[in-house]
């Protein structure tokens, strides 16, 4: 059995593949051909933060595999009412043949997977996003070809899209620069436990020079909404805009996860620009989820 907590619980070989089978599965769902490997099979979501993309997405492909979903958040379940990880992660995974997660601090993940008798998805957690990267590096093979030895460049916040996108440095072999402010850095411990090329600047315009993807994301994350005054602060000169696009390679791509605030971490000229994919992105956690539930599951 396995879990895909972080982008390392898969070989880069493996995460190659799964990529290459998104967009097997993206042509095929687009010429209308039915495929369901999880006939009777069941997803229980764990969501103890709000989604639209992550739930849409998951709760789509179980029934286009022919399977089903439940949705499950902490305010209708027992999770909410203190029923212990351990004890949750028994019963649940006792009923059904994988579970998603999104929630809080990444040991949570870890708890509930220890104890589960079924594959565990991480749908997001405080240090990482990594369904996330699986829909990016799909996008990014799909508009450009391999990723491997390329610049990527990652403006706003070291958070858990950033802890993501280092990892991924590793696994798909592409170069990371990182512009932060000072004090919001990605964690040390997650750089130093990459073998990549990572460089942290505190310039975004440094930063992007001669990179083929520029990537932002929200300046205060969920769970993070009362830091928002003082972060919009920290932030200010780190608005992906057009005169960052210009120090990218004049035909790189911008991403973003979404939800985006426009006038905030990116303008609303490069996000609905010819350089940004984010409607493939987004589309994409779709197909790419697939992959994922099928490599799990099937
Ligand atoms: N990008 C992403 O995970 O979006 P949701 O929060 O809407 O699921
Ligand atoms: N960093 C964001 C990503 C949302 C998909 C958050 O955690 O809220």
């Amino acid at each position: 059995m396995r879990h895909f907590l972080t982008l390392k619980d898969l070989s880069p070989a493996e995460l190659t593949q799964l990529i290459n089978r998104a967009s097997e599965l993206k042509k095929m769902h687009k010429a209308g051909k039915s495929y369901q490997p999880l006939k009777n099979k069941v997803l229980a979501m764990i969501f103890e933060k709000s989604s639209t993309r992550t739930r849409v997405s998951f709760e789509s492909a179980m029934v286009q595999f022919g399977g089903g979903a439940i949705f499950l958040s902490p305010d209708d379940t027992q999770l909410g009412r203190g029923e212990p990880i351990e004890d949750s992660a028994r019963v649940i995974s006792s009923m059904v043949d994988a579970v998603m997660i999104r929630t809080f601090e990444h040991s949570k993940i870890e708890i509930f997977a220890k104890y589960s008798a079924v594959p565990v998805i991480n749908a997001l957690t405080d240090d990482y996003h990594p369904c996330q990267l699986l829909a990016d590096m799909q996008t990014y093979q799909e508009h450009r070809g391999d990723i491997r030895g390329k610049t990527v460049v990652w403006i706003g916040d070291g958070n858990n899209m950033c802890h993501s996108y280092i990892n991924a440095a590793q696994q798909f072999g592409f170069n990371l620069n990182i512009a932060t402010p000072e004090g919001y850095e990605p964690k040390t411990e997650v750089i130093n436990a990459v073998d990549a090329q990572i460089r942290l600047f505190n310039d975004p315009i440094q930063a992007a020079e001669h990179a083929d993807l520029v990537v932002t994301d929200v300046w205060a994350s969920m769970g993070q909404e009362e830091e928002q005054r003082k972060r919009e602060a920290a932030f200010a000169s780190f608005q992906v805009d057009k005169k960052v696009m210009q120090q990218a390679a004049t035909d790189a791509l911008f991403m973003h996860c979404l939800p985006a605030h426009r006038g905030e971490e990116v303008t609303a000229d490069v996000i609905d620009g010819h350089q940004s994919v984010v409607w493939d992105e987004a589309e994409n956690r779709l197909h790419a989820q697939k992959a994922l539930l099928e490599f799990l599951c099937a």
